[in-house]
């Protein structure tokens, strides 16, 4: 039997780690990550990596030259692959109808033409992008509709790796599903696919379905995973209100085995490029398939997560005596969570925005996240004096009137606040949006605390 040769299109937060995990694997298997940016393909090639992910390092140095090869020649690897995985963005539409909500399928729409130009002989598909529900029927029409030589069964195999965790997450998912067409072609392309998984998954982990369960499946836990992070955000303004503490209202909720622990720490809002884009998504097939109801439930997910963001930045300013005009505010974490360079619809966007709004100067420290990124996130192309990024968290913190942690890095556990404190104007204040400082103590120190869902 010839040698299996995969090829991904799009080296991305998706493509880069699914590919050097079934590299590292399978090193039988020939994996070809291609990218059409070639600064992305280089820094995969040379390092430092385009995506910090703990533990990614060894994963792709183990394959890297050998079974994994990273290039720019996307049509070459297209036409030697029998397996083409589809990693490609899929953000949401920012004009034309669907606008805000549907998912712009413009670089799926282009890798399908694309597979169908060099194609020859039988390909197996597999779109890993996270699509709208019947996507695969699109692709399917554009590949047979303008192949010459190829033959093509399309799979459906979405990804559900979290950042921060993708190589744990990879290594030993919850689960991998597969969904294809319900012929003996499709079912055979199934299993070729899953019996790659079943290298280092247990095969009952693989779950194969029918192509549209596969399709929504992903939307839908990502909006059920969303939705538990605004239930928990809405009742963290109740327990503000009540003197009831989140943290002991989610223990006490998450020991019951039908909710579960997990997913329930109230924050300043979830950010990310999946959760509200999925949700968009959903929302948008909901109400082109008729069901006004249903997409105006889920939009409540995302409504809510904006509202605790604006909650959160409006509690700063009413807590520093109502103005922050010329104030120094310190945001420490920019990055949407930790152990990630990812920023995209962090939470601090909107928290920065709205303190620069109110006339405050902005001081941010991320770990991993550098100055022009944070700075396009929040001005884009404008420029504003009043945002300042620092390389070092007490530097940032000196001479501010307030503090803000943003997002849960380890190292904000073990800052020195009573250093921070002495370097601060008084009173001083800490905002606490990840919950994971420890507030007695600060309060100890002079710190004036907010802390989402406890009442001061
Ligand atoms: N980031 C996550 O945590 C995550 C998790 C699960 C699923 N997803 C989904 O996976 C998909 C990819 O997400 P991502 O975060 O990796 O995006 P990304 O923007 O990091 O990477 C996509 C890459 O595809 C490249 N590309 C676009 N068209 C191409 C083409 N025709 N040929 C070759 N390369 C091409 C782009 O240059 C880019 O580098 C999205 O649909 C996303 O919703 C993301």
């Amino acid at each position: 039997m010839s040698q299996t040769r995969i090829c991904c299109l799009g080296a991305g937060y998706v493509g880069g780690p699914t590919m050097a995990m079934i590299a590292a694997k399978c090193p039988d298997i020939q994996v070809t990550v291609t990218d059409m940016s070639e600064p992305r393909i280089r820094a995969w090639n040379e390092g430092p990596l385009p995506v910090y992910e703990p533990g990614l390092e060894d994963v792709v140095k183990k394959a890297r030259g050998k079974n994994l090869h990273f290039t720019t020649d996307v049509k070459g690897a297209l036409k030697a692959a029998d397996i083409i995985f589809v990693c490609v963005g899929t953000p949401t539409k920012t004009h034309g109808v669907g606008a805000g909500r549907a998912a712009d399928l413009t670089y799926v729409e282009s890798a399908a033409r694309m597979i169908a130009e060099v194609a020859e002989g039988a390909k197996i598909i597999v779109e890993k992008s996270t699509i709208p529900v019947r996507t695969a029927s699109a692709i399917l029409t554009i590949l047979r509709s303008n192949s010459k030589n190829g033959t093509f069964q399309v799979l459906s195999n979405p990804e559900f790796l979290a950042e921060g965790t993708a190589v744990a997450d990879l290594e030993n998912p919850d689960r991998v599903l597969i969904g294809g067409e319900q012929t003996p072609e499709g079912l055979a392309a199934v299993e070729k696919v899953a019996s790659i998984y079943a290298r280092w998954v247990p095969r009952p982990k693989i779950l194969t379905t029918n192509l549209w369960s596969s399709e929504l499946s992903k939307l839908v836990a990502n909006a059920f995973l969303a939705q538990r992070i605004s239930s928990i955000n809405s009742i963290s303004a109740l327990c503000e209100a009540t003197e009831a503490d989140i943290d002991e209202v989610a223990r006490a909720i998450g020991c019951d085995s039908r909710i579960g622990p997990k997913f329930l720490k109230a924050s300043v809002g979830f950010g990310g490029s999946c959760f509200q884009k999925d949700i968009l998504n959903l929302v948008y097939l909901c109400e082109h398939f008729g069901l006004p109801e249903v997409a105006a439930y889920w939009e409540s997910v995302v409504k809510m997560n904006d509202w605790q963001k604006h909650r959160f930045s409006a509690r700063i300013v009413s807590d520093l005596f109502s103005t922050v005009t010329g104030k120094h505010i310190a945001i420490l974490g920019f990055a949407f969570k930790k152990d990630t360079n990812d920023t995209r619809e962090t939470a601090a966007i909107a928290v920065c925005r709205d303190l620069l709004k109110e006339g405050a100067k902005v001081v941010v420290y991320d770990p991993r996240v550098p100055e022009t990124q944070i700075r396009s996130e929040v001005l884009g192309s404008e420029k504003n004096p009043n945002l300042v990024v620092l390389k070092n968290a007490l530097e940032a913190c000196q001479g501010a009137h307030g503090v803000a942690i943003l997002t849960e890095w380890d190292e904000f556990k073990t800052l020195d606040f009573k250093k921070i404190h002495d370097g601060m104007n008084k009173p001083a204040f800490v905002f606490d949006g990840r919950n994971i400082l420890p507030h007695a103590k600060l309060r100890e120190l002079g710190f004036k605390v907010f802390a989402i869902g406890k009442a001061v």
